[in-house]
């Protein structure tokens, strides 16, 4: 089971707080259409979004004409998604699976799975892990993709010190781009990274609790889900760099 702060786990706060977190349009300005290119690329149309949040990347599809299934377990992010899709004109089709007991509910039905904001790092049992990635593979055609990112722990591991002293490196050009509310580990072992979130204009905070991967880590888990060709990207340029604020990867199945 993800071990979750429950009193701050995807709470109100953090909720309202996440557009002014991630920056819809500097998110799109950072990713400058690697997420359209690759889907194109490899013929995806039915897309399945496994982790909704607020929207942000659903709705850029829908608008961009592809076929997005969105799903999440956080009523309050669903709630907000869907605000978010009334006033950007576009219609959700919502499921709400925890993502280890998705294969019961679908089979080949994807062309490509994209599980993206540093998502897989909500749960902290490998077993668990292992079982989404099993269950997004087997959620897509023959020759399906699965676009998953996670952020670069392996930087705030080997920096610790220097960061809980305040010296957090993070450019704010990918992913996480807002420049209202800030996020930064607040405690950091190699089991668990704790992020405070904090909007200092509107004095709120909140925090999520995250397993770190390790460097090499989620590649290994795409390979052992049973991924044949898996490419990495390190701040969506195809190369390895110990320095990128997130690395992306694209499984073939
Ligand atoms: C970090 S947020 C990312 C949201 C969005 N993809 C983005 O990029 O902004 C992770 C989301 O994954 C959802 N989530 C976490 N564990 C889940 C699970 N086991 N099954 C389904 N959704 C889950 C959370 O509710 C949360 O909305």
């Amino acid at each position: 089971m993800e071990k979750i702060i429950s009193d701050n786990y995807n709470s109100m706060a953090l909720v309202d707080m996440w557009a002014d977190f991630i920056d819809w349009k500097k998110r799109r300005q950072g990713e400058d259409g690697f997420l359209k290119k690759t889907l194109l690329e490899n013929n995806c149309q039915r897309i399945f979004e496994a982790c909704l949040g607020d929207g942000c990347d659903t709705i850029y599809l829908l608008k961009e004409g592809f076929e997005v299934t969105s799903n999440d377990l956080d009523l309050l992010f669903i709630k907000k998604a869907q605000e978010n899709a009334r006033r950007e004109k576009v219609k959700l089709n919502i499921t709400s699976y925890d993502w280890r007991e998705l294969g019961k509910h679908f089979e080949k039905s994807f062309d490509a799975v994209i599980c993206l904001g540093n998502s897989l790092t909500y749960l902290f049992d490998e077993k668990d892990r292992l079982k989404t990635l099993t269950q997004f593979r087997k959620m897509l055609v023959n020759g399906g993709i699965l676009i998953i990112d996670e952020r670069n722990y392996q930087y705030i591991l080997d920096n610790n010190k220097a960061i809980l002293k305040g010296d957090f490196r993070y450019s704010a050009n990918y992913v996480y781009c807002g420049n209202k509310v800030h996020g930064t580990p607040i405690e950091i072992t190699p089991e668990k990274v704790v992020f405070e979130y904090s909007d200092t204009a509107r004095k709120r905070k909140a925090r999520l609790e995250l397993y770190p991967f390790k460097r090499g880590e989620l590649l290994n888990l795409l390979k052992k889900a049973g991924f044949k060709k898996i490419s990495q990207y390190s701040d969506y340029k195809k190369t390895y760099s110990k320095n990128a604020d997130f690395y992306q990867y694209v499984a073939i199945t």
